[in-house]
């Protein structure tokens, strides 16, 4: 493997003890990292589903933090009626050859092998060294927010769930996700400025899969969080890179896309305990990420591209011209019809291609599908 990595020297022991505090209103756990580490940077990746090791080939010299696309878990027991992934034990380390400061629980997925699931990733998570935000019980506010001592900048992050991207939310008799409230958020960072964080990164897993464009509404969500003290917006769940945009300053990333995704193999198991699979081979489109790599001196920020070889299991970096992936939103009214040709498009294309690597004869379900994307498109 080709893999350069250090030891982050990260204050593993007190990150735990912070976690297994379970406080109420959530106190945010405080990490310190060595202030020497490679460049004082920051690197913040897209979805990782890893249900077997991978490799990256190339250099994270910095400390790095990604959406943990579902729970790692032995157990069998998955969620009814929906796709559930999961990875029986973590491939985390034979990956990336160490592990991440923290990862984010706040997806569609987390929740799929329910809180046995759950308990059983924060328990791998925690046995590693790894931080974790993002889900968990209400009491401890789905470990909301995570403040780190990133190169001598406290850092805080926070994870969310859109409705559209179908989280299990936490309740006051089960563990979940959070959906992106505001006043949610604004509390959120509240707490994490008073825990000393000057660096907030808010992660949000929403947006159409498949689409390469943010809706209207997400992007003046985007920019309601920022106006109330977000620094970075890290967007997950599309499957593809979505625009990203610099507003007030701010880097939001609508979508980062698929960090490491392989094709999809995974099980869907009916309320009559039937079991299907669910097959998705991933397309071009869905092996390119983008990473946020943020100087935490200067908060300056450097936008890398990066290619996952789905067939060899390898990552590599992608250079390219990156203000190609910059939302040119104009007003906002105008851009509406342009995300719904992005829309239309985006998922015509991928039932075409599902078509065409299972070739099966439609179903009432599939024209209803097509039927609900172009009445989507028409609004
Ligand atoms: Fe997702």
């Amino acid at each position: 493997m080709n893999l350069m990595y250090r030891n982050f020297k990260v204050d593993r022991a007190r990150a735990q003890s912070s976690h297994d505090q379970g406080t109420q209103p959530r106190q945010s756990q405080v990490n310190n990292l060595d202030q020497h580490t490679e460049k004082n940077r920051l690197l913040i990746l897209g979805d990782v589903f890893l249900p077997e090791a991978q490799q990256i080939k190339m250099s994270l010299e910095s400390p790095f933090v990604f959406n943990l696309e579902g729970p790692i878990t032995k157990t069998n027991k998955g969620c009814l009626g929906k796709i559930i992934l999961k990875a029986d034990e973590s491939f985390i380390r034979e990956t990336f050859g160490l592990y991440p400061l923290a990862v984010s629980l706040a997806n569609n997925h987390i929740m799929d092998y329910g809180e046995e699931g759950l308990e059983d990733t924060l328990r791998v998570l925690k046995q590693n060294g790894v931080s974790f935000f993002g889900a968990g019980s209400l009491t401890q506010n789905c470990h909301n927010p995570l403040v780190l001592d990133v190169h001598g900048t406290k850092t805080a992050f926070m994870g969310y769930v859109s409705e559209t991207a179908s989280g299990v939310f936490a309740t006051n008799a089960a563990a979940g996700v959070m959906p992106p409230d505001l006043q949610r958020i604004k509390k959120d960072i509240a707490i994490a400025k008073s825990q000393g964080a000057v660096f907030i990164v808010v992660m949000l897993h929403w947006g159409a899969e498949e689409v390469f464009l943010p809706s209207e509404d997400d992007i003046k969500t985007a920019h309601q969080i920022v106006d109330a003290g977000a620094d970075m917006i890290a967007g997950s769940h599309a499957h593809c890179i979505q625009a990203y945009e610099v507003y007030q300053g701010k880097h939001i990333f609508y979508g980062l896309g698929n960090f490491i995704t392989p094709d999809l193999n995974a099980r869907i198991i009916s309320v009559s305990a039937e079991e299907k699979k669910f097959i998705k081979k991933q397309m071009f489109w869905n092996r390119y990420s983008l990473a946020a790599d943020i100087g935490m001196m200067d908060q300056s920020v450097r936008i890398r591209r990066f290619y996952y070889h789905v067939k060899k299991g390898f990552a590599v970096e992608a250079p390219t011209h990156i203000t190609r992936y910059a939302l040119k939103a104009g007003h906002l009214t105008s851009y509406g019809k342009k995300f719904r040709i992005s829309y239309v498009c985006g998922k015509i294309r991928r039932m075409a291609v599902d078509f065409m690597y299972h070739p099966r004869v439609p179903t009432a379900r599939n024209f209803k599908n097509v039927f609900s994307f172009l009445s989507r498109g028409n609004r």
